[in-house]
């Protein structure tokens, strides 16, 4: 028979790229479009960081390395996780990947077996439970609510666990809500890991835009988790393609052997860059993330003043998900309204998890300008629908 295999066809569409791929269409026909729906830095990669690729590429360092990585770029991580953290990891703990993607197949791939349970939170970035569906898993979610932050109640984290659970994944600051998980819930859930057995799987790769206070990896806490990590958000290097895991050492061999197999290793030169970026980067992070801050700090108030809810101010990434129910319950109907007859794109919520319905994520990855521009328009845009704003 000529199907698509039920594996494929389990896996939900992320929509906001239908919306990427919508809004280009347009630009394609001249109409200017108002760009908030992707998590993509609008700065270039900085130059230290270009250049380092730059002479590794003139070095001739363009072949493949070991699947686990270039031994210079794990000792980089080994001294960032030591510097930022005070957290000692061994380079032979660490496989590097083609992006913090690859590391979640490399984590569920040497994790999960068919039936195995994985907590999330709905609503969370998509890919985790796409993930692990598709490795035969079942992804679990917990609510997380907006009035509170968007963090973990961690007695239904616990009472979600069941003895099929193998993990807990986190994301702090976290997609799509801009969340911060406090430090009394990163030592909570690392309590409840050792307690019941179960593994943190933590995604940092929104660490380095957190606007107050130093991110924490969950390694600070507990031994029983797996860091993901990758150069695309704080060094604004999304098309690199860079990433790690950092694995329990019971799973390295097995996320090296997944390694090995489906992708070889990450480039070459990206590598050498990667080690550059953050031995010498963290001047241009801190500058960026200044620049961020003060989008946050124009778009929260902007969107209360449209009449959209934003219960909590986010603390880091560079995403608002406000509560946009009072222009209407259902997002993706909205968020397509919205680049029709306002020619601003945004993600509808419900990409996120049915915890999102209702909801809108829109990225200030994009200059204050272009944001002041799409206010304007949505201002517009829902004196024109009848809807009521406070302006
Ligand atoms: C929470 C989260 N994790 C991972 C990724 C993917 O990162 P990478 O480019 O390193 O594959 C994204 C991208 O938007 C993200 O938001």
């Amino acid at each position: 028979m000529d199907e698509v295999s039920k594996r494929a066809r389990s896996m939900r569409p992320f929509v906001v790229m239908d919306v990427v791929a919508r809004a280009k269409e347009l630009e394609s026909r001249g109409v200017d479009v108002v760009r908030l729906e992707i998590g993509d830095p609008d700065f270039p990669t900085p130059r230290l960081i270009t250049e380092a690729a730059e002479r590794a590429m003139e070095a001739g360092e363009t072949g493949y390395t070991q699947s686990a990585g270039l031994p210079s770029l794990r000792e980089a991580i080994v001294d960032h996780m030591r510097a930022a953290y005070g957290v000692s990891v061994d380079p032979a703990d660490i496989v590097v990947t083609q992006g913090t993607s690859p590391a979640m197949l490399l984590l569920f791939g040497a994790l999960l077996d068919p039936g195995d349970e994985v907590i999330v939170a709905d609503p969370c970035y998509p890919a985790y439970p796409n993930y692990v569906r598709f490795l035969g898993g079942v992804p679990v979610s917990v609510r997380v609510r907006a009035e509170e932050g968007f963090g973990f109640r961690l007695e239904e984290v616990e009472a979600a666990i069941s003895p099929r659970t193998r993990a807990i994944v986190i994301n702090s600051p976290g997609n799509p809500t801009g969340a911060v998980l406090p430090e009394e819930d990163l030592r909570g859930l690392a309590d409840l890991a050792e307690r019941t057995g179960v593994w943190i799987a933590s995604d940092e790769i929104y660490h380095g835009l957190q606007f107050d206070g130093r991110s924490r990896s969950i390694l600070e806490f507990t031994d029983r988790a797996f860091v993901l990590n990758g150069f695309s958000k704080a060094y604004a290097m999304t098309g690199w393609r860079l990433g790690y895991l950092i694995a329990p050492r019971t799973f390295v061999r097995a996320a090296e052997v997944i390694q090995q197999n489906f992708f070889l290793c990450a480039n070459h030169f990206v590598q050498v860059a990667g080690a550059v970026a953050l031995a010498e980067g963290q001047d241009e992070v801190a500058r960026m993330r200044s620049v961020y801050r003060q989008r946050r700090d124009y778009l929260v108030p902007a969107l209360r003043d449209l009449g959209l809810d934003v219960a909590v101010e986010p603390k880091g990434a560079f995403y608002v998900f406000a509560d946009a129910r009072a222009w209407g319950s259902d997002s993706l109907a909205l968020a397509s309204r919205l680049l029709e007859e306002a020619n601003v794109a945004v993600a509808p919520g419900v990409d996120f998890g049915p915890g999102g319905e209702g909801f809108l994520r829109f990225s200030y990855a994009a200059s204050i300008e272009r944001l002041q521009e799409g206010v304007e328009r949505l201002a517009a845009w829902a004196s024109h629908a009848g809807h009521v704003s406070e302006r």
